[in-house]
C-alpha cells in the first residue's frame, strides 16, 4: 500500500509507556500537524517506536533535526562520514559486554542531557537484544506523599567516571570490535542536578537517578547515599513501571531521557546487531521545588 495513502494510527500500550506508530512515512519531513500529533505522543507515552522504517543517514539525520538541534555524544566515536550518528554494533564473534547493558538515561552527567535519543535498527539478532524502558514519572507517583516531600529538594551527584574514567569500566575491558569508545580523565567530573526532575515541556515529575552515573546524594553520606539510591534504584526499574521492548529491522525508536530510563539487554552472542543512534539537546533539569535560599 502507498505509504502517503495510509493515515497514523498510535497505539498506546497499557500502563502508558510507550506507543507505536503506523502509517508514517519518516524518511520525508513530517508534516506540521502529524509532527506535533507524534510530539504530543512522545510526551504522553515517553517511548515511541515506528516498524518498518529504511531510513539513510541523512533521512535519520532530518528526522532527528525535527525534534531539535543534535546532542553532544561524549566518549564514543561516531561515524567517520556522519558525526551525528554513532554506530551502536556488537558483533557476531565479539566477547565485550552489550553497550548500555546497565540501566540509564543518555549522558545525565553532562550540564545540558540530551532531551530525548533516536535509535534506528538496521540488523536485530533473532534471539535477545531486547531495549527495557522504565518510567521515572510512574515511578514517582507510586510513592508515598511523604517519601516525595523528603525527596522533592534533593539533589544528586552525576559523573561518568564509572564507564568512562580513565580507570573505569570500558579502560580497562577486552574485546570490544564493534564500538570505538574513548574513555578520558574528563569523564571524573561531577555534575549536580535535582533529584526529582520536572519535565521542561509538560511539568510532570520524574525521578532523575540512574545507577550508572548517579554517584551519590549532595551532603548524605557515602552510606545514605548507597541506601537511599538503592532503595530508588530498585523501585524505579521494578517491573510494574517497565516495558521490554522487541526489535526488528528498520524499527526507529526514539525515548525521552528526561523521564525515562534504558537498559540494553544481551542474549544475542554470535549473532550480530547494529543500530545507528542519535540524540537532541536537551536543557539543564528543573528541580521539581526549587530550595529555599537560606
Ligand atoms: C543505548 O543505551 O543507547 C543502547 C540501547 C540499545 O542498544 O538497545
Amino acid at each position: 500500500m502507498d505509504r502517503a495513502a495510509q493515515t497514523m494510527m498510535i497505539r498506546a500500550r497499557p500502563g502508558g509507556l510507550g506507543a507505536k506508530i503506523t502509517g508514517l512515512d519518516l524518511s520525508a519531513p513530517l508534516a506540521p500537524a502529524t509532527l506535533a500529533e507524534v510530539k504530543a505522543a512522545f510526551l504522553r507515552h515517553a517511548v515511541l517506536w515506528f516498524p518498518d522504517q529504511p531510513l539513510t543517514h541523512e533521512a535519520l539525520q532530518a528526522f532527528t533535526l525535527q525534534w531539535g538541534q543534535f546532542g553532544r555524544d561524549p566518549y564514543i566515536r561516531p561515524l567517520d562520514s556522519h558525526p551525528h550518528i554513532v554506530e551502536v554494533r556488537r558483533d557476531a564473534g565479539e566477547t565485550a559486554s552489550v553497550f548500555g547493558g546497565a540501566w540509564h538515561s543518555d549522558w545525565s552527567f553532562e550540564a545540558e542531557p540530551p532531551a530525548l535519543t533516536i535509535l534506528h535498527a538496521k540488523i536485530i539478532p533473532p534471539q535477545g537484544g531486547d531495549t527495557l524502558f522504565a518510567d521515572g514519572r510512574a515511578a514517582w507517583r507510586a510513592l508515598s506523599p511523604a517519601f516525595q516531600e523528603m525527596l522533592a529538594p534533593l539533589r544528586a551527584r552525576h559523573s561518568a567516571t564509572r564507564p568512562y574514567g580513565a580507570r573505569g569500566f570500558y579502560a580497562q575491558e577486552k574485546g570490544r570490535t564493534g564500538m570505538t569508545i574513548a574513555p578520558s580523565a574528563e569523564a571524573d567530573e561531577v555534575m549536580v542536578h535535582p533529584l526529582v526532575r520536572r519535565h521542561p515541556e509538560t511539568g510532570d515529575p520524574a525521578l532523575f537517578v540512574n545507577p550508572v552515573y548517579t554517584i551519590g546524594v549532595e551532603g548524605f553520606s557515602a552510606d545514605e547515599s548507597a541506601a537511599l539510591l538503592g532503595f530508588l534504584f530498585a523501585h524505579m526499574t521494578a517491573e510494574r513501571f517497565v516495558y521490554r521492548h522487541r526489535w526488528a529491522p528498520n524499527m526507529l525508536t526514539l525515548w525521552d531521557n528526561r523521564c525515562c530510563l534504558h537498559n540494553a539487554t544481551g542474549g544475542y552472542d554470535g549473532y550480530e546487531r547494529v543500530l545507528h543512534r542519535t540524540t537532541v539537546a536537551g536543557t539543564a533539569p528543573a528541580a521539581l521545588k526549587e530550595r529555599a535560599l537560606n
